[in-house]
């Protein structure tokens, strides 16, 4: 496994790669792994014949009371469990390395912003947005692997790719939870033991209303009630959102229409403070299954 901190560096790997006919997987992530990151990394391996992997701490999509300062790191462990994964290639780039002048250039990507994280973290996609464009001209790989934890990140970096004709696959992955349902996620470890048990509130909810949307009468809004009642019965929880979508497309609902008159697929996603960490969590509800 080669480790690259330059761009220069990079380039000549990938060349490497190339000239030995490989086909290049990427996942890009901001470090700090786990068996969700894995998932992405194993599946790259798997249907390419290189795997690429970054780690970058993305400043340009924190807000400014965000946890970039304190967001997790350990650049040792992160390559144990990258080599351990098969990645051929790191990218670890520092900060002036990314961007050695503010950059002037937006990547904004309009509509499926406008919700969930996008409402409540104004900016966030546009940093994403830009650093994914940077990663993918540098990376150039045949195919992109994104977790549906982050499924506005799916919808939001697919519509991209699509709209600028970026020449890559991008593939969605599902979500590794831990044994009693929690989402992985480099945040987890933030939670204190009260929090980190109340959190399991999240999933057991999503799961919950799985079974609700079989409910031939119930309305957008009765589901949407639902899901907050019940996440506040973890007394450390705050709900920044839990709404209904259609995914990919990320379009509202009217609150009294019947779910089981939607044909769309539909999101049902949250984002849920326990203290001062921000937990998010969703789930495709599967109508089908009556
Ligand atoms: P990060 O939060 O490190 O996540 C990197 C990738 O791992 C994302 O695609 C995310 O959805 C996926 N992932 C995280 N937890 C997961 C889980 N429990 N199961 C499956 N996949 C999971 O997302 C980012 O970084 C950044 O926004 C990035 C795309 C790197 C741009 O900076």
């Amino acid at each position: 496994m080669i480790v690259c901190r330059t761009k220069a560096e990079l380039k000549e790997q990938l060349q490497n790669l190339r000239l030995a006919g490989k086909t290049i997987g990427f996942v890009p992530t901001m470090g700090y792994l786990h068996e969700g990151h894995a998932s992405l990394l194993r599946r790259a391996k798997e249907e390419n014949t290189a795997a690429v992997l970054s780690v970058f701490v993305n400043p340009m999509q924190f807000g400014p009371n965000e946890d970039l300062d304190r967001y997790p790191r350990d650049e040792e462990r992160d390559l144990g469990l990258a080599s351990q994964c098969g990645v051929d290639i790191v990218f670890m780039p520092s900060v002036s390395e990314m961007y050695p002048s503010a950059p002037l250039t937006a990547v904004v990507v309009h509509k499926v912003t406008e919700q969930l994280c996008g409402a409540s973290r104004p900016g966030h996609f546009d940093g994403v947005g830009l650093v994914v464009s940077k990663l993918l001209h540098l990376v150039n790989p045949n195919k992109a692997y994104f977790g549906m934890k982050d499924a506005q990140q799916v919808a939001v970096i697919t519509q991209m790719v699509i709209d600028l004709d970026f020449p890559v696959e991008i593939v969605p992955c599902s979500i590794v939870r831990e044994p009693d349902g929690l989402a992985l996620s480099s945040r987890n470890v933030y939670l204190t033991p009260l929090q980190r048990e109340q959190a399991v509130i999240l999933s057991q909810t999503l799961k919950l209303a799985d079974q609700w949307i079989k409910e031939p009468q119930l309305t957008v809004q009765s589901l949407v009630g639902r899901a907050q009642e019940h996440i506040l019965q973890a007394s450390e929880a705050i709900i920044d959102y839990v709404e209904l979508l259609t995914f990919p497309e990320l379009t509202r609902l009217e609150d009294d229409i019947r779910v089981s008159e939607i044909e769309q697929p539909l999101i049902l996603a949250c984002a849920v403070k326990f203290g001062s960490t921000r937990l998010i969590d969703n789930t495709i509800l599967d109508k089908m299954e009556v």
